[in-house]
């Protein structure tokens, strides 16, 4: 489980100084997912991305239609700072919980790079999603498919021997996995009021090192971020020794053609706010 209050402090601040790579971790879903944002988008819309993080979704959706205005909302202050460091402008970043957005401004499109699955009621949060969106916008984002289907996820915590699932949501509650089930997303939307709903499984590859040391980078990265994080940084430092030998040994098992590569699965999720206009 990853709550609200993780994003803001420990899982946040590791984020903010890993975006280089966990935005190199999205490369190869990142196209499909931005063909999906950008689809009949209209001229100078509004644009919201849900838990932006570090804005690499905001700001390359800034960057393919510079006649949208894009703002992008995160719990984390550490990850809107990093956010605003790369802006130049392009973009809005603020701190706010996308769950409690006043519905003064509304959006016409709402996206999110795997930034919706962290709700303590998704019901709720997603009804208060549709009241910031334009009748007739749409929502597009992205979230992983079931825990099995990741390997970046599963191989880690095999090769170091902790409990599939332990760490990171899949028993329930809000976490990487909350939203891994299509039948039970599909509800949450509709109960929310959205209509049109439609999914698609994407298969791609999760990029954990490239470059000279394409082992060393899915350490650093693996290391700090995913289920197997918060058991390397809590063990005692001899253990803590051997458990980053492992996950080096793994990665170096899964390096090709120069770059360690784990599978991953994702839905990309579309709705549409189906409220007429006023
Ligand atoms: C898996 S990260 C994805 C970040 C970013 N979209 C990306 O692709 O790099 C999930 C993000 O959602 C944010 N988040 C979680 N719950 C949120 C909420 N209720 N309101 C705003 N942001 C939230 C977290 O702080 C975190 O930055």
């Amino acid at each position: 489980m990853t709550s609200g209050a993780d994003w803001r402090t420990r899982v946040g601040d590791a984020w903010a100084a890993e975006w280089r790579r966990t935005d190199r971790s999205f490369v190869a879903l990142d196209p499909t997912l931005l063909t999906a944002a950008l689809s009949a988008l209209g001229e100078g819309a509004r644009v919201l991305d849900i838990g932006c993080g570090a804005g690499a979704t905001s700001l390359a959706i800034a960057a393919a239609r510079p006649d949208v205005e894009v703002t992008g909302v995160d719990l984390s202050a550490a990850l809107v700072d990093a956010a605003r460091s790369r802006a130049e402008g392009r973009a809005d970043f603020r701190v706010a919980d996308a769950a409690a957005l006043s519905d003064d401004v509304r959006y016409d499109r709402l996206v999110s790079r795997h930034g919706v699955m962290f709700f303590d009621d998704p019901v709720a949060a997603f009804l208060a999603l549709r009241r910031v969106t334009m009748p007739g916008g749409r929502i597009v984002f992205s979230c992983f498919r079931e825990r099995a289907l990741n390997g970046w996820a599963t191989e880690p915590a095999a090769a170091l021997g902790i409990e599939a699932g332990a760490a990171d949501g899949q028993a329930g509650g809000p976490g990487p996995f909350a939203f891994a089930r299509r039948d039970e997303v599909e509800r949450l939307l509709t109960a929310a009021g959205w209509g049109d709903v439609r999914a698609g499984p994407v298969d791609y590859e999760y990029v954990a090192g490239d470059g000279p040391d394409a082992v060393g980078e899915a350490v650093a990265l693996l290391r700090r971020i995913g289920p197997v994080a918060r058991t390397i940084a809590d063990s005692p430092h001899g253990a803590k020794r051997d458990l980053i030998e492992r996950l080096a040994a793994l990665c170096a098992a899964r390096r090709f053609e120069g770059r360690v590569v784990f599978p991953a699965a994702a839905w990309i999720w579309t709705a549409r706010n189906s409220e007429e206009p006023q």
